[in-house]
């Protein structure tokens, strides 16, 4: 039952699945955690030290709406030369959510379309919902591969906009280029917008990483330093694109989220001079440690970049596995919360690799007593 002062609106979805897994994690002693969606690195000294300067030197009012000159300056400057696209205008949000959050809500009318790919960040399909659209869902499995005949089947005259997310949440997989192009040369032809949350961009680990909006310069790019620099808490992210569309974004930020944390903009002028390849490079090392340690018995595509893989146990789904597993102490996200199916789980291997190795070994257990 709910409250009768509560609006209408927040009852056409449930609150994620993933707190319930983390509510579970709180309740069991030294768990071998392999739920978390954040890295397990800490913020870049220099970073964090650009932080305290800004809230000693007294930076700490309010930031302008569409960002703090030393960070949105920077942006532009770095987007103007890599797109060189006469109207891509960048502007600061409040964590690449809080850029999520005002895309849908300044392009999605009620009764709008809106293709997400199946499975899925948990975000979308409620965002969309929020703003009274109609999230569209394309099934990816088993490879998770985008495949432009669905995509183009599936856009009718009601369909606003396509969301993709290259490296993905949940899955891992990263689009290549031959998708990428095709899916926003059928967003521009169609006359859809294309939104790319690149938030795991740095995270690749076999192919450098690709942004659509390379094809189509109408393209909407949501990225942020969360999972980059490690600054979850922080809630620095930004957004790129038309710049009537940004100019509405930001229309919109004034009446909402205000502005990002301005100590935390000065620090990520800093984080875009603050490389994370040596991260990287040892999140490639836990990535292949999962695929060598898990692939004979599970079904498992093999993850390009983000920190996450997506495996199945042939015959078990996704939430059952996972209730074994935490009766075995690990902590593992089933795959429903980011799908309609129920037949894989996700595993973050932002963690130490001794932490994975113990993971490991009680998924192979669990495996051959299947
Ligand atoms: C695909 C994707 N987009 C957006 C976000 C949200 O990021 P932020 O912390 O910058 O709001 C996440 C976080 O897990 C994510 O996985």
């Amino acid at each position: 039952m709910t409250h009768p002062w509560v609006a209408d609106r927040t009852t056409v979805f449930n609150s994620s699945g993933i707190r319930k897994v983390f509510d579970l994690a709180a309740k069991l002693a030294d768990p071998i955690n392999l739920s978390i969606g954040q890295p397990d690195f800490d913020v870049p000294d220099e970073v964090k030290t650009a932080c305290v300067e800004a809230i000693q030197t007294g930076k700490n009012g309010y930031a302008l709406t569409q960002g703090t000159p030393i960070l949105r300056e920077k942006l532009q400057a770095q987007i103007d030369s890599e797109y060189g696209h006469a109207d891509r205008k960048v502007f600061v949000s409040s964590g690449t959510s809080g850029g999520l959050v005002l895309a849908m809500m300044s392009m999605v009318n009620p009764g709008d379309e809106v293709i997400l790919f199946d499975p899925f960040f948990v975000m979308y399909e409620p965002l969309v919902k929020l703003f009274g659209g109609k999230p569209i869902l394309i099934d990816t499995y088993p490879d998770f591969r985008i495949n432009l005949n669905r995509v183009a089947d599936a856009i009718t005259s009601q369909t606003k906009m396509i969301l993709i997310n290259s490296p993905a949440n949940p899955t891992g997989i990263t689009a290549n280029e031959t998708e990428l192009k095709g899916l926003a040369e059928l967003a521009s032809t169609r006359r859809v917008a294309l939104i790319s949350d690149e938030i795991y961009r740095p995270f690749c680990y076999d192919e450098p990483f690709v942004s659509p909006a390379t094809f189509n310069e109408e393209t909407i790019v949501i990225d942020g330093f969360s999972k980059s620099h490690a600054m979850t808490g922080w809630r620095v992210g930004f957004v790129h694109g038309p710049s009537a569309v940004i100019e509405t974004m930001i229309k919109l930020q004034q009446y909402s989220f205000v502005c990002a944390p301005q100590p935390a903009q000065w620090a990520g002028a800093v984080a875009m001079d603050t490389g994370v390849e040596k991260h990287i490079a040892s999140y490639r090392k836990k990535r292949d440690l999962i695929v060598e340690g898990l692939s004979d018995l599970f079904e498992l595509e093999k993850p390009g970049g983000a920190f996450y893989a997506f495996p199945k146990l042939p015959g078990c789904s996704g939430s059952d596995f996972v209730a074994k597993a935490i009766e075995k102490n690990v902590l593992l996200i089933p795959g429903n919360i980011f799908s309609r199916q129920d037949t894989h789980f996700r595993l973050s291997y932002a963690t130490e690799n001794t932490t994975l190795e113990r993971g490991i070994d009680v998924m192979r257990s669990l495996a051959k007593a299947f």
